[in-house]
C-alpha cells in the first residue's frame, strides 16, 4: 500500500479535531490528497452503528456487544474507505482507531486488550496505522471541556474511574508500542501541537 495512514488518538475533550484540520492542511499542501474519516463512523453503517452505540438509553448493552460494534463499524469503514484511499496512494487521517477499543473496551471495560486486538483483526486485516498520535490529558480536564456541551452520550455518561483507567491505558499502550505511538501533551499550545505532530511526520514519511 503506498498511502500514508495516520490516527489520532486520545480522551474525550483533547483537541483532537483541530490538530485533524491543520494536519490534512499540511499534507495536502505537501501534494497528498487526503482522507479525513472518524471512528466509530465514516460511512453510512458505520455512522448508524455509532447511533446504536452512543444512544444514552441503552444502558443494557453488554461490554461484548459494545466491542463488537465498534468492530463492525471499523471492518465497514476500512473496507469501505481507508483501504481504497490507501492502495490510491492518498493520506488517510482517522480521529479515532483501533486503539481506542484497547483502551476503553479493553482496559475501562475490563475485556482486556489482547482479546481486543484478537477481534480486531478480522476487522483490519492488513490495515495498520504507521503512526499513531496521542492527545494526553487528565481525565478531569477532557470532562471539564466536555461538561460544556449540553448532552453527553453513552461513554461520555461514564464515571470518572472509568475515564481515569482509559487515560491510564493510553499511556501504558504508548509505553508498549513506542515506536508507533507518539505522546502529545494535550494542554500545549495549538501551535506547539501541531508542530510535534508535523516533526513526527516528517520523521516517518518525508
Ligand atoms: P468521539 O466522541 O471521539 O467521536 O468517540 C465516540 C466515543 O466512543 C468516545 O467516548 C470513545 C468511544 N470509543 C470506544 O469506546 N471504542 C472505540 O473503539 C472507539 C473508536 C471509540
Amino acid at each position: 500500500m503506498e498511502g500514508i495512514f495516520i490516527t489520532i488518538e486520545g480522551p474525550d475533550g483533547s483537541g483532537k479535531s483541530t490538530q485533524i484540520e491543520l494536519l490534512k492542511k499540511y499534507l495536502e499542501d505537501k501534494g497528498y490528497d487526503s482522507v479525513v474519516t472518524r471512528e466509530p463512523g465514516g460511512t453510512a453503517i458505520s455512522e448508524a452503528i455509532r447511533k446504536i452505540i452512543l444512544n444514552p438509553e441503552y444502558k443494557e448493552m453488554s461490554h461484548m456487544t459494545e466491542l463488537l460494534l465498534y468492530a463492525a463499524a471499523r471492518a465497514q469503514l476500512v473496507n469501505q474507505i481507508i483501504r481504497p484511499a490507501l492502495h490510491e496512494g492518498k493520506a488517510v487521517i482517522c480521529d479515532r482507531f483501533v486503539e481506542s477499543s484497547a483502551v476503553y473496551q479493553g482496559i475501562g471495560r475490563g475485556l482486556g486488550v489482547d482479546t481486543v486486538y484478537e477481534v480486531n483483526n478480522y476487522a483490519l486485516g492488513d490495515v495498520k496505522p504507521k503512526l499513531t498520535i496521542l492527545m494526553d490529558l487528565d481525565a478531569e480536564d477532557g470532562l471539564k471541556r466536555k461538561k460544556k456541551q449540553t448532552s453527553l452520550d453513552r461513554m461520555e455518561q461514564e464515571d470518572i474511574a472509568f475515564h481515569m483507567r482509559v487515560v491510564e491505558g493510553y499511556r501504558k499502550l504508548a509505553q508498549l508500542y513506542p515506536e508507533r505511538i507518539v505522546t502529545i501533551d494535550a494542554l500545549m499550545s495549538v501551535e506547539d501541537i501541531h508542530s510535534r505532530i508535523v516533526a513526527e511526520v516528517e520523521k516517518r514519511f518525508f
